[in-house]
């Protein structure tokens, strides 16, 4: 969270950092800033809100200069404001350096007292603005950039992406990483610092990513690489493969509705090339297991934050349906700290959209410290989580943009059947089974097609939900925690407070709450447990409850129970997650539009969050 770019060339700089800031806007949205340096001066704007109010600005009053940093900001410490918003400066009588920060500095109230003693005066309150001065102080001995930085890296405890400027080193960009992102943009003639590939995409498909400990001195003709303890690193080479233009609008209202329906494709792009029909099961390149190796598991940890979670939680009911292994889920955050017992026949993914979530990063690094062999489920290629797990798979869904996820949640979903269908076939599945899952994955993206359809419908069920004081989703079996991620569109998106629940388990205590006000959504498709989750809805309309039910097209009963009835098509049940998913997205969105919300950056929230 929190966006970073610098740049340094020769063109005009403040174009290139406002417009790599409306790509990073995702990570972070509370306030934005921009400094130059330029005749021995730093010229520094910054303002709470979005970035086209930073823009607004520097259109009133340009910002001029060939070499700068910008940042967009998630707040940590000290509410959004003009004076809280990045860059920050350092220096005592005048400004000496700019610094960007994403991260969290633990120790900032101690260095701050000691800093305001050797006479820096805080303008701010964040934990950052310490790094500025720390660095003005360095820069009073070292007189050089890179060596005052280095010399105050390991002053800082806690984490950090941050880039430093000073007018006495004009074309110098300075890079520190621990713990956050950053990543260098090999341009001709210009080079960029960013905490996101989105951001340098448009500039070059050259790009270096920084390791934990590493710092960067950049100037326009190129940079170089050292370990705050090792010394000098031989950088390493990565290209980006996939296009600028994928993060763009096109003919979409939103980025969420966009994703939304790119599902099909990603669905696709998700199981290419790893399903073996002869064998009728799935394979994986970079699992880096045997099939020996995976045949000795005995039970499987999934590992993930929020939607992640949730498809985490898909995974728990496919895997054990159709392996028949032990599975459990686990919030990263609490793995992290809890000291779970793990043996060497339990394999360990950490599920991650973004592969740069802090809980889900130190879950990671948890289990690897533990000699764990972790594996990595993961969107963006290149981030943290990929490279530091020992083997994993890639989503292939492309850049997500809308905060609140939703072709990864699917793509994530489609990676664990065939990661369910893998390990069920070096098991007791037989080939007939593992086939039917194999054909049933190969119908979903065109069933899925359909369920698109569905969206006036979805924008019809969204008139008494814009109006509900609470909402309950309701499902079971694999369809619980796809409940429980369509509560969580709902509530990132539109602020009302929703609820998902195994339906069976509302009759011990969320019944309480049903009335006129508090709608419920059933996901009710045919399936096993069909006539039970009849019956809890059965349960709610005895009370007066308003109900929005998915079910399968043609059912007969659903349509007299049902306020508003959403028909999917009838599919077997492992592939139901992806088709019921996709209306309570389309439902969460058209809820928020109906109340005005700012559907692709909900307030208070960061689609990657690179703090703990
Ligand atoms: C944030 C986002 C969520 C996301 C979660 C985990 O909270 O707002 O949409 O599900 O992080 O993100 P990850 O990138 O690790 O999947």
């Amino acid at each position: 969270m929190c966006g970073i770019i610098g740049y340094t060339g020769e063109r005009d700089a403040s174009p290139i950092l406002i417009a790599g800031l409306r790509r990073l806007e995702y990570r972070g949205y509370d306030s934005a800033g921009a400094a130059t340096c330029r005749q021995g001066m730093i010229d520094i704007r910054k303002r709470a809100g979005r970035v086209h109010v930073l823009e607004e600005l520097i259109d009133r009053e340009p910002l001029p200069g060939v070499h700068g940093i910008s940042h967009t900001r998630w707040a940590t410490h000290g509410p959004a404001t003009d004076a809280n918003a990045h860059p920050h400066l350092g220096g005592r009588s005048q400004a000496e350096v700019a610094i960007v920060h994403n991260g969290v500095i633990e120790n900032h109230t101690a260095l701050r007292g000691e800093l305001e003693r050797a006479g820096f005066r805080f303008m701010s309150e964040t934990d950052s603005e310490v790094i500025a001065h720390l660095i003005a102080q360095a820069l009073e001995e070292e007189h050089d950039l890179f060596e005052a930085v280095k010399r105050i890296l390991p002053r800082l405890e806690g984490t950090y992406g941050l880039v430093a400027i000073s007018p006495a080193h004009p074309g110098v960009l300075i890079g520190a990483r621990m713990g956050s992102p950053l990543l260098v943009g090999m341009g001709e003639g210009e080079q960029i610092l960013a905490s996101d590939a989105s951001a340098v995409a448009p500039h070059t498909r050259q790009v270096v990513y920084l390791q934990d400990g590493e710092v960067a001195r950049l100037t326009p003709s190129g940079f170089d690489l050292v370990h705050r303890d090792r010394g000098v690193v031989a950088p390493r080479v990565d290209r980006i493969d996939w296009r600028p233009d994928a993060a763009e609008l096109g003919r979409h209202a939103h980025y969420m509705i966009k994703e939304i329906r790119e599902q099909p494709a990603t669905l696709v792009d998700a199981c290419r090339g790893r399903i073996n029909r002869r064998d009728a099961t799935a394979c994986f390149g970079g699992l880096n297991l045997t099939p020996r190796a995976l045949r000795r598991v005995r039970r499987v940890v999934l590992i993930g934050c929020g939607t992640s979670w949730h498809a985490a939680l898909v995974g728990e009911y496919l895997i054990e349906r159709i392996a028949h292994l032990p599975v459990e889920v686990e919030f990263a955050s609490e793995f992290r700290y809890r000291n779970a017992p793990l043996d060497d026949r339990t394999l360990v993914f950490v599920l991650s959209q973004s592969g740069e979530t802090a809980d889900a990063l130190g879950a990671l690094r948890e289990a690897n410290r533990l000699g764990h062999p972790t594996l990595a489920i993961v969107n963006t290629v290149g981030s943290t989580i990929a490279r530091e797990a020992m083997g994993g798979v890639y989503l292939h869904a492309g850049i997500e943009v809308g905060v609140a996820s939703t072709k990864a949640f699917t793509a994530q979903i489609a990676v664990l059947t065939l990661l369910a269908l893998h390990l069920g076939r070096l098991r007791g599945l037989s080939f007939q089974e593992g086939l039917a899952i194999v054909e049933a994955l190969e119908e979903a993206p065109g069933l899925m097609q359909d369920t698109l359809n569905l969206e006036p419908l979805a924008n019809q069920a969204a008139e008494p939900i814009a109006q509900a004081r609470s909402v309950l989703f309701l499902g079971r079996d694999l369809l619980y925690p796809v409940a429980l991620e369509g509560a969580l569109k709902l509530t990132e998106v539109t602020y009302i407070p929703a609820h998902g629940y195994a339906a069976a388990e509302m009759k011990h205590g969320p019944i309480a709450l049903v009335d006129e006000t508090t709608p419920c959504v059933f996901l009710a498709p045919r399936c096993s447990l069909y006539a039970k989750t009849v019956s809890t809805i059965e349960e709610v309309r005895a009370r007066g409850g308003i109900v929005v039910a998915i079910g399968t097209e043609g059912d007969r009963v659903l349509p007299g129970l049902a306020s508003i009835f959403l028909p999917i098509p009838d599919a077997p049940e492992v592939i139901q997650p992806f088709l019921c998913v996709v209306p309570l997205q389309m439902l969460a969105y058209h809820v928020g539009l109906r109340l005005g919300r700012d559907i692709d950056k909900p307030r208070n929230l960061a689609k990657s969050v690179t703090v703990e």
